[in-house]
């Protein structure tokens, strides 16, 4: 019996441990990244900031002209890859994430056009993940920007709702943050946290997230297909 509940115990954790997030983000003026920052004191992530492949361009010179330009281009042919700043080659296999929090900067209405570019190349292997957005904007509303990642990210499971941090919030962006995960459920989704101390080892019940039971034996959770399944009415796992 103890043999079967300490394979059990590891089959759980290792579930646990695989869902990985990773933060993808873009920033400019760094309030963008100083949400990250934020961002990462309250979460396990890894992080990956895109870098313009052109150096030293000022995006906000003679009324924002550069960031205009790269955001028509991009308006204007949204399929063609040309439409789409340059940006520094990105060293990251997304297929180690569950989990994947993009960090906008807002222009002109429309996700900043080097994140714009990374996501245009990898979206596309996004699919089937859950992707939180995170838009920083000096007031315009980031609806525009939703529509962007849902394009590029055309099978995303969103996570609902977005956060928009004003550039005038970024100092207070550690409460705000804190209070959106809460209302995603993250430490649920992840269920990173406290896995190893509070799951009763010998009670486990398995359910679908719609509430249907799938196993009653916990010894058959290495037998199910991917998906999202919740243990105890407690946490939500991903395998
Ligand atoms: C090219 C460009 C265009 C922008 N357009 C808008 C806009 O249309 N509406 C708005 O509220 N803020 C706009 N902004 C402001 C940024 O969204 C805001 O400063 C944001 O916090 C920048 O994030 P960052 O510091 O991480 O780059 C623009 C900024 C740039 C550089």
């Amino acid at each position: 019996m103890k043999k079967i509940l300490l394979s059990l115990m590891l089959i759980v954790s290792a579930i646990a441990i695989n869902a990985k997030t990773l933060v993808i983000y873009y920033s400019y003026t760094n309030n963008v990244h100083n949400i990250v920052t934020d961002l990462t004191k309250q979460i396990e992530a890894d992080v990956v900031r895109i870098e313009p492949a052109e150096k030293g361009l000022d995006y906000a010179a003679n009324n924002y002209a550069i960031g205009s330009s790269l955001i028509s281009a991009i308006r204007n042919n949204p399929d063609d890859a040309s439409s789409y700043p340059a940006i520094d080659p990105v060293n990251v296999n997304l297929d180690d994430y569950d989990c994947i929090i993009i960090g906008a900067p807002l222009w002109w209405s429309n996700m900043a056009a080097p994140l714009q570019t990374y996501l245009f190349h990898n979206g596309a292997s996004m699919a089937g993940k859950n992707i939180g957005l995170i838009v920083s904007s000096a007031s315009s509303g980031i609806s525009g920007v939703e529509s962007d990642a849902k394009r590029l990210i055309p099978d995303g499971d969103f996570l609902s709702p977005s956060l928009w941090i004003r550039s005038s919030q970024t100092s207070n962006a550690s409460s705000m943050i804190e209070t959106w995960l809460k209302s995603l459920g993250f430490d649920m989704m992840t269920g990173m946290e406290d896995m190893e101390t509070d799951h009763n080892i010998g009670k486990h019940t398995i359910f679908s997230v719609s509430g249907a039971i799938v196993a009653k034996d916990a010894l058959s959770f290495q037998n199910l297909e991917k998906g999202l399944y919740i243990i105890n009415g407690k946490k939500i796992y991903k395998k």
